[in-house]
């Protein structure tokens, strides 16, 4: 695609991906995803800022074919997908100057070997000019690695915030026009890479909240002509309370674990809970993860297998314990043959859940008349304890 103007001498650049369907080796990417990189020319200095994952590198070079100079490329963040390219524009613009925080720095180096001597460190809240446009950088850790930061350009009043309100979606639409389907692919984004770092990222929109922004324009995913819609979004999903819905991630071998799963499900939907199910042999992580931004409790469903938790179940516990959604309660329950450790070893893989554990219900063999009164004491327990803190 050629370069797109957003503004008078401000371009989109980068690339859509419409063939990538995995992230990091692990995130579902159903829509694919964009790199976004943006030029700014100023009246005295050019800037590129980010680049693309370096498998679209040459799309890059073509959209930069025309600009003789480039005098800074900045690098907000050091993962590969937006500085995996910065070696190939160094290349061609050997007098560049790469612009970026001193831990970016140091991972740059690390990550791709680029030159000391080519980098402009800047400290929270630095600029540079550009002539009649000035870039002033503001430090945001954790959006999404340490050494993040984001971009303001003051005279237009643009955010580039690289990951930070970003969304995987491939499309031509340059812009959020579509916020329903815009709205879906940043909640899953935001549940996959943003959400273990939800206090940091509170404080870091507290920062941001001063700021004057028109336009945010991030490096995945379509440009935000209405801030307040994808700000307001991201607010919700870190600050607002857990919902009435429990997550139920469950795997099944002989259907015992199924039968109780069936059971407990209709028990909690006839109390008037919101219950999203999960298969883990066919589930899509990403909708897990999405399921868990709102989720007021979880409940794991698990046979016993080689005295423990199935591994799909423990797959299912490192990455909630790893994505630190903030339920408040989380239970157990499955079958077993003769033996286990199964729920003390699924309940110690959560330490970084801030959660009450309820009363697991395990049974041997298939439930039976008590198993599933248990069951229902179960969903009696969880919608008292939602009703009691107002879950909605
Ligand atoms: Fe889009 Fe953390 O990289």
């Amino acid at each position: 695609m050629k370069p797109r103007k957003i503004k008078d001498n401000i371009y989109w650049m980068g690339s859509v991906d419409w063939s990538r369907r995995l992230f990091d080796s692990l995130i579902p990417l159903p829509d694919g995803t964009s790199y976004n990189a943006y030029l700014i020319e100023g009246i005295d200095k050019i800037a590129l800022i980010d680049t693309v994952d370096p498998s679209m590198v040459d799309e890059l070079l073509n959209q930069l074919e025309g600009i003789s100079k480039l005098d800074y490329v900045v690098s907000l963040h050091s993962e590969q997908d937006h500085s995996g390219s910065i070696p190939h524009i160094l290349s061609r613009y050997p007098n560049a100057k790469l612009v970026s925080t001193p831990k970016a720095k140091e991972i740059l180096i690390n990550l791709l070997h680029i030159s000391e001597e080519y980098f402009i460190t800047v400290n929270d809240g630095d600029s540079i000019s550009l002539g009649d446009k000035t870039l002033k950088f503001i430090h945001t850790p954790w959006v999404h690695w340490p050494e993040t930061m984001v971009a303001y350009l003051e005279e237009d009043k643009i955010l580039f915030s690289c990951d930070l309100f970003g969304s995987h979606i491939a499309t031509t639409d340059l812009y959020a026009s579509d916020e329903r389907r815009v709205y879906e692919a940043a909640k899953r984004y935001y549940a996959e890479i943003m959400m273990p770092f939800r206090n940091v990222i509170k404080k870091n929109l507290e920062k941001l909240a001063p700021y004057d922004i028109a336009i945010i324009a991030p490096s995945h995913g379509p440009i935000h002509p209405r801030p307040a819609f994808i700000v307001n979004a991201h607010l919700e999903w870190i600050d607002g309370p857990p919902k009435n819905l429990v997550v139920l991630p469950y795997v099944s071998m002989h259907n015992s674990t199924k039968l109780m799963v069936d059971f407990l499900v209709s028990s909690l939907v006839e109390k008037g809970i919101d219950v999203e199910l999960f298969d883990l042999t066919v589930t899509d992580i990403g909708k897990l993860a999405m399921a868990l931004v709102d989720a007021g409790t979880i409940i794991i469903g698990t046979p016993t297998v080689l005295a423990g938790p199935h591994p799909n179940a423990v797959y299912a516990a490192f990455l909630a314990n790893a994505l630190r959604p903030k339920a408040r309660f989380l239970s157990i329950i499955g079958s077993y043959g003769w033996g286990g450790r199964t729920v003390e070893i699924l309940a110690g893989m959560v330490p970084n859940l801030k959660v009450e554990i309820i009363e697991p219900v395990l049974t041997i063999g298939a439930p039976g008349e008590a198993d599933f009164e248990a069951l229902e004491n179960l969903a009696e327990t969880v919608a008292a304890k939602h009703k009691e803190h107002g879950f909605k």
